[in-house]
């Protein structure tokens, strides 16, 4: 997209559409989702998720992303207005390529937004060009690959951030113990990555993510290359985790079931240049068992997201490229 091109993407006022959600409006009973008229009335379409003053943990504010290179210039992200509260669970969905990771990356403070602002526990994130790393200390990343260092043991990796931050080498290991407990993978400390499963390794990231009590955890497809059975055992245990740790948890992923799943709140980006098209309360108390899945309530959740997706889709091939 050329700079003309990109100055003639429609942006929508996101005041005009500006709307609190609503908490649990239909008191679902526990462990189930509920499939009243009022739980379907808070999937709502090109919505702000801004919440009122004060609400939000983490917050982007007419957040936009304009990548700049010599040859093309990319509108990632337009306009995003989204709050998020204390230990909420947010899950993020859209087509390929319409800024998932690069809403992710602004949230963890690894790139800059070209427009608006990143605020965390209401503070800016950045200031000119200049990051507050107290904020950042507070969050934990995990991305689609594992990424642990083949030379270490778990209790090393684990224990990485702990060694970056200087702490001593016998509470790394007492920390790295306690997590290898939570996460499930007590008796394998010493053992390296190779002798791992890919789902053993997935959680020695989220351990290390875990390490130094980040209060907000986010993670880019953590589960992408998993199958199905591993990946049903890691959404429960990361349920379990985030529960534990009181984490506030924001997750990128491309299966709507796990999004639904997972979350207080599904918000769905359109394609290129990125907004969000909707978001959907998940109404489902906690802990949520796997068989919540085969409710109507959840059902017709991911019926309805999958929907917009299509929707999106062709929407996008109308336009050439750009979506409305
Ligand atoms: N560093 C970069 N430089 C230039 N363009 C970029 C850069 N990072 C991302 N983009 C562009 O921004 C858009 C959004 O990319 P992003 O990686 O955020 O998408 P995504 O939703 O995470 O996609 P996927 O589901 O495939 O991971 C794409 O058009 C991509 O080409
Ligand atoms: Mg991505």
């Amino acid at each position: 997209m050329d700079r003309q091109e990109t100055a003639d993407v429609r942006q929508r006022s996101s005041a005009a559409s500006a709307g609190v959600l609503e908490d649990d409006p239909a008191g679902a009973p526990n462990g189930t989702v509920a499939s009243t008229p009022e739980a379907d009335s808070v999937v709502r379409s090109d919505v702000s998720g801004a919440l009122p003053e004060g609400e939000a943990e983490i917050e982007l504010r007419g957040v936009s992303k304009l990548f700049t290179s010599r040859h093309r210039e990319t509108l990632a992200l337009t306009d995003i207005n989204l709050g998020i509260r204390k230990e909420e669970f947010v899950t993020l969905v859209g087509q390929s390529g319409c800024g998932k990771t690069t809403m992710l990356r602004i949230l963890a403070g690894l790139i800059k937004p070209t427009g608006g602002e990143v605020r965390i526990k209401d503070g800016p994130l950045w200031r000119g060009n200049t990051r507050d790393e107290s904020a950042l200390r507070q969050l934990g990343l995990v991305f689609q690959d594992a990424n642990l260092f083949p030379w270490y043991t778990v209790e090393d990796n684990i224990g990485l951030p702990l060694a970056l931050r200087k702490v001593d080498k016998k509470e790394r290991r007492r920390r790295a113990h306690e997590l290898g407990e939570l996460i499930g993978l007590t008796g394998f400390e010493r053992a390296l990555p190779r002798e791992l499963s890919g789902g053993m390794r997935q959680r020695v990231a989220i351990a290390r993510a875990l390490s130094y009590d980040p209060e907000i955890l986010l993670m880019d497809e953590p589960f992408g290359a998993l199958d199905a059975m591993t990946r049903d055992k890691m959404n429960m245990e990361l349920q379990r985790i985030a529960h534990a740790t009181n984490a506030t948890v924001v997750l990128v992923t491309h299966s709507i079931a796990e999004a639904v799943f997972l979350a207080d709140r599904v918000v769905l980006l359109s394609a290129r240049p990125g907004r969000i098209r909707s978001i959907t309360e998940i109404p489902a108390k906690r802990p949520r068992q796997l068989e919540v899945t085969a409710e109507p309530g959840f059902q017709d959740r991911v019926v309805n997201l999958r929907q917009q997706l299509i929707e999106d889709e062709e929407r996008l091939a109308r336009h050439g490229g750009v979506s409305e």
